[in-house]
This record gives C-alpha cells, sequence and structure tokens, in this order.
C-alpha cells in the first residue's frame, strides 16, 4: 500500500490485513492485568508477545508529519499514539506557524519536509480529494495518510468501525446497519458505505431531507423514509454527527429541530432495535443525535471501543503505507 487516500481504492485483501494487524497489535498493547483481553499465558510470556509484534514493525526510527488543518481529538490523538507505539518520530505540524502563513505553497512545504527526514504524512484538510491531488504533485517518496479531507473520505474511521463490528459481530455479511442523520456533510458516511459494500453488508441510510445529499442517486444503499423504521431491527446504528461548522443558514436553522424528531434515546432503542449496537465517530453532539443518558449507558460503550480501535488501526496502517 503506497497512500491510503479513500476505502475505494483498497480490496477486500487489504482491508483484511489491515485489520488483521491491527488485532495483532491491539493484542500485543493490552494489559491482561487490567483484565482487558481474555489472555490466559503469563505476563511475562504476554510481553514478549508484545515486544516481538513491536520490533517487527518496520517503520521504527521513521518519521511521521501530522498536519491537521481541521480541528481534532480523536484521529490526531490517536495517530500520535500510534506513531509513538511503533518508535517513530512524529512531528505536530502547525501550519498557523509554519511558513505557509508566509505563502509558502503546501507542495513546497512537503518537498522541504521530505529532505529533512520525513516519510509519512497524516493529512487532514477541509478541502475534499487534496490527500490525492497533492500526493499526486509531490514527486519525491513520502507516503500520504488521509485522515479526513472535507466531506469526501475519512478511509481511517472506516476501518476503525469495521474492525469494531468484527469483534461484536464476526462479519458484517448481510447485517442491517442504518446510518442516520447529517449524511451530506459526512465523509464518515461515504468511507463506511464503501468498506461495509465491499464486505456485503446491506447499508441503509436516513436523512432528514435537509441533510440528504442532492445525489442520494449515486450512494450505493437503500434510503428509508421514516426513522423509526429506518432503524427497525438494525443490527448496527450508525449515528453521523451534525457538523454545525459546515452548515449553510438555511440548514443551521432546520438543524435547531434535528434533536425533536431525531435524537435516539434508550426508549427508542429499546422499543425499535433492541439488541441494536450504537455507534458513532465523535465527536457526540449530546442531547442531539442521542441522548446524555443512551451516551453514558452500556449501549455507549462502543462508542469508546471504536476510539480504542483507532489507534491499533492507524498502527496498522502507518505500518503498510510506503511511499
Ligand atoms: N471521528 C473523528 O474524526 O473525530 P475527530 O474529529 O475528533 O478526529
Amino acid at each position: 500500500m503506497k497512500n491510503l487516500i479513500d476505502i475505494k481504492r483498497l480490496t477486500k485483501e487489504e482491508i483484511d490485513t489491515i485489520i488483521t494487524r491491527a488485532a495483532e497489535f491491539k493484542t500485543a498493547s493490552q494489559d491482561p492485568a487490567r483484565g482487558e483481553i481474555n489472555y490466559t499465558g503469563g505476563i511475562s510470556d504476554f510481553a514478549r508477545l508484545g515486544e516481538r509484534l513491536y520490533r517487527a514493525n518496520s517503520c521504527a526510527n521513521k518519521t511521521a508529519c501530522l498536519m491537521f488543518f481541521e480541528n481534532s481529538t480523536r484521529t490526531k490523538c490517536s495517530f500520535l499514539i500510534a506513531a509513538d507505539k511503533l518508535g517513530m518520530n512524529v512531528i505536530d505540524f502547525n501550519a498557523q506557524t509554519s511558513s505557509l502563513s508566509k505563502g509558502e505553497t503546501l507542495k513546497d512545504t512537503l518537498d522541504n519536509l521530505y529532505y529533512m527526514g520525513v516519510n509519512t504524512i497524516v493529512l487532514r484538510h477541509g478541502e475534499d480529494d487534496i490527500t490525492d491531488k497533492i500526493s499526486k504533485e509531490v514527486t519525491l517518496p513520502l507516503a500520504f495518510i488521509n485522515a479526513g479531507d472535507g466531506q469526501n473520505a475519512h478511509p481511517t474511521q472506516a476501518l476503525l468501525d469495521y474492525m469494531t463490528l468484527l469483534e461484536k459481530l464476526g462479519t458484517v455479511e448481510r447485517k442491517k446497519i442504518v446510518i442516520v442523520g447529517d449524511v451530506s456533510h459526512s465523509r464518515v458516511a461515504k468511507s463506511n458505505l464503501a468498506l461495509l459494500n465491499k464486505m456485503g453488508a446491506d447499508v441503509h441510510f436516513f436523512a432528514p431531507e435537509y441533510f440528504t445529499p442532492k445525489n442520494k442517486g449515486e450512494y450505493a444503499a437503500i434510503w428509508e423514509t421514516d426513522y423509526d423504521t429506518a432503524i427497525s431491527d438494525a443490527d448496527v446504528i450508525m449515528l453521523l454527527r451534525i457538523q454545525t461548522e459546515r452548515l449553510n443558514g438555511e440548514e443551521s436553522e432546520m438543524a435547531k429541530h434535528y434533536s425533536e424528531k431525531y435524537c435516539l434515546t434508550s426508549e427508542r432503542l429499546a422499543k425499535y432495535a433492541p439488541d441494536a449496537i450504537l455507534m458513532h465517530p465523535g465527536p457526540v453532539n449530546r442531547g442531539v443525535e442521542m441522548s446524555s443518558e443512551l451516551l453514558d449507558s452500556p449501549k455507549g460503550r462502543t462508542i469508546l471501543e471504536q476510539v480504542r480501535n483507532g489507534v491499533y488501526v492507524r498502527m496498522a496502517v502507518l505500518e503498510g503505507v510506503k511511499g
């Protein structure tokens, strides 16, 4: 894998390889003394397994540069932790205090970073397709990882969601996975759709009219017209964040009423989809996509499990890209 730009470019086998490696890292990272995994060997055996897996990674002493032009907690911090666990050097690039502010182009910046010894660029940006475009402009052998580009793609989010689903369900094949909320602004929805379709899931979408993309026919999914019918008997409900920072004036006005009709509560979940796995990419708008009590209930715990899996998926991706 040269770069990770978009799920659409990965084969099923490449996705499986990333998840398998992420699971190895997870097994090696978890401390059996904290009861996080069901490991029956002794502590010293476990430590040796961890050491072997970590030493086997090929990116120790390589350098990753995290370039986040949009805010982030989960993605940025988990890439930082992942790189650190792999023994990589990490640069937390600050665009505002960099020479981009003097008019230097992104391409020239990247060329200079390569000559300082940077191997991998992790890029989050507000512009659709920028990771793809800049990876083609830069001719030096840098590896690029898309950490979210505009409303286009968020491949590592889809991979960590898939890892979480495999842990819970074993497979996503023929599972009813319902993606709900602000679909029109969501790169998470697009990357998850691409991955889940590849893996044989039955993907449904529900969005109010003001969050339904104009090109909804291009989404290879079943579009539902009623929230409660959509979530009925779902195996998985994936709520999307209302992306207030991307809404125009009219959408903002409409979004103020979103929670009145579509806020998921424990009661609603118990009525329509009591066995569903509840997911959300975060950050959650409490009381908007779901109630605070649901988020804080055992059902909400999967959302933090997604976040934890993000570390291991990002370790596998950092190790896997070759530039
Ligand atoms: N899910 C996600 O991308 O969260 P952050 O914006 O906090 O990275």
